[in-house]
């Protein structure tokens, strides 16, 4: 059987877990939104009323949690249930946003969240999306796509995806939040966000979704690069 993997890697809000999906869609692949795991533990941690700098006392969430993903094959999308509830939305709320950098940052909670990426990236014909999947989880992965945007566009988009949710947040205050975040991403010390070497780079600053999931698709299919 054919054995496709595909990683799309970049900083929050480069528009990955979109075009991901979109691109898993079109191929008739699975999509994991890897990112939605570390914000179930943070979610999870909040709830409990545990530290999320307390990194041992958050493995033990992370370990006693139930996390089950629903990969809805209508929509292409990831619905997230926590304990048997459905928190799909919860995990994109701004106390969530705030603290799964740091969630994500710890050594023992990566370990444990990568290992159980690897499983669900063995089988195969799979869109993942993350910080660290080219890296780390599927350094095999057949194509790897780096996505970036500037910070003031990736600001946009996150309030507008806020609003959608509800939320209405300041574009500078989002900016600012994106800098801290990716500052946090690429500085930690475990698996920090960093474009693989054989990865290709996709600026979508400028792009619509439809053009970049184009640009993605005619990257995937062998225009850009020779196989
Ligand atoms: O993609 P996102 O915004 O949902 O990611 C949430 C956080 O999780 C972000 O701070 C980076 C982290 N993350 C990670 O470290 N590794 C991944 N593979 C996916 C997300």
């Amino acid at each position: 059987m054919l054995i496709v993997k595909i990683a799309i890697d970049g900083p929050a809000g480069a528009g990955k877990s979109t075009i991901a999906r979109l691109v898993a869609k079109q191929l008739g692949l699975r999509y994991l939104d890897t990112g939605a795991m570390y914000r179930a533990v943070t979610l999870a941690a909040l709830q409990r009323g545990v530290s999320c700098a307390d990194e041992e006392a958050l493995l033990r969430v992370a370990t006693s949690m139930d996390l089950e993903i629903v990969f809805d094959s209508e929509t292409k999308s990831n619905l997230i249930y926590l304990d048997g509830q459905d928190v799909t939305a919860q995990i994109r709320q701004p106390r969530v946003n705030a603290n799964v950098s740091l969630v994500s940052s710890h050594k023992k909670i990566r370990e444990y969240i990568v290992a159980l990426q690897k499983e669900i990236a063995r089988q195969g014909r799979i869109v993942m999306d993350g910080r660290d999947i080219g890296t780390v989880v599927m350094p095999d992965a057949d194509w790897k796509i780096f996505l970036e945007a500037s910070v003031e566009e990736r600001a946009r988009r996150r309030q507008r995806e806020l609003k959608r949710n509800g939320h209405d947040v300041e574009l500078l205050e989002l900016a600012e939040q994106i800098r801290q975040r990716d500052h946090l991403d690429s500085t930690r010390e475990v698996s920090p966000l960093r474009k693989a070497d054989d990865a290709i780079e996709v600026d979508t600053t400028h792009l619509t979704i439809e053009q970049v999931v184009d640009k993605v698709l005619s990257i995937v299919k062998g225009d850009e690069r020779d196989v």
